[in-house]
């Protein structure tokens, strides 16, 4: 098993009140599986996907990552978990606007302390590979909307991370661009990224081999695809 997690659970408390935003959640993720997450704003699908990167700490219960309880590491040791590891991609891209494309790429690897010339060359076939060679030394704010979701996902492959986790990344996209986006994610699966993948887009959840649904915290459905589909939305 590559990615478990058991009673996850995270409550937030505001004044008087509770809310228990993930509830108890058993997931088992195999290496190389490709899920999406679906279910209403609230559901607490952004939470699960925090927790399982380490971006946020449980209030409750466990997650094993390749063997290792992440839950149980100190902060240093978590950021570092999440610097060698995982891979986000956000709906809204959060990338450095004073930074050049060819900056954020490689700041995974800046705070790896990978030498300036080894992380110049393996930004600069992810550049290529992803279309922006053009785009070297503009501005996140001189860029489409497309164009700034692959930087965002040339960043997160920067480090090759075992574990990709975008949290609804066609959400500010038109939709031919959220294509593109959505197939690339499928490319990148291929070549053997475990990704989980927050969407409301079905087409994009129709791409993933499995899609879980999520209400109130808790998984109150799982629908298995079949590998076949993949790609083709
Ligand atoms: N930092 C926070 N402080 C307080 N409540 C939060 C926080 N983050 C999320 N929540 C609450 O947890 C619930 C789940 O939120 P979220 O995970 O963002 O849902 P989703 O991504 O499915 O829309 C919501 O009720 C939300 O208001
Ligand atoms: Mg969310």
């Amino acid at each position: 098993m590559f990615l478990s997690s058991e009673n996850l659970t995270r409550s937030f408390c505001m004044g008087e009140q509770t809310i228990v935003a993930v509830d108890h959640i058993n997931l088992e993720v195999e290496a190389g599986e490709y899920i999406a997450f679906m279910g209403p704003s609230g559901a607490g699908k952004s939470t699960l996907l925090y927790l399982l990167g380490g971006l946020d700490r449980p209030s409750q219960g466990k997650i094993c990552v390749a063997g290792k309880e992440i839950t149980k590491l100190s902060e240093r040791e978590l950021a570092r978990y999440r610097n060698q590891n995982v891979a986000f991609i956000f709906q809204d891209f959060n990338l450095q606007d004073h930074l050049n494309v060819l900056e954020n790429i490689v700041l995974p690897l800046k705070f790896r302390e990978v030498a300036k010339r080894e992380r110049e060359k393996i930004a600069m076939s992810l550049i290529e590979r992803l279309g922006l060679s053009q785009r070297l030394r503009h501005k996140p704010s001189e860029l489409s909307g497309g164009e700034r979701q692959r930087v965002a996902v040339a960043r997160a492959l920067c480090g090759s991370p075992q574990l990709l986790l975008a949290d609804e990344p066609t959400g500010n996209l038109d939709s031919k661009t959220g294509a593109e986006i959505v197939s690339l994610l499928s490319d990148l699966n291929k070549n053997g990224i475990t990704i989980l993948v927050v969407t409301h887009n079905h087409s994009v959840a129709q791409t993933a081999q499995k899609i879980y649904t999520i209400q109130d915290g808790k998984i109150v459905h799982c629908q298995l695809l079949s590998a076949a589909s993949g790609g083709k939305a």
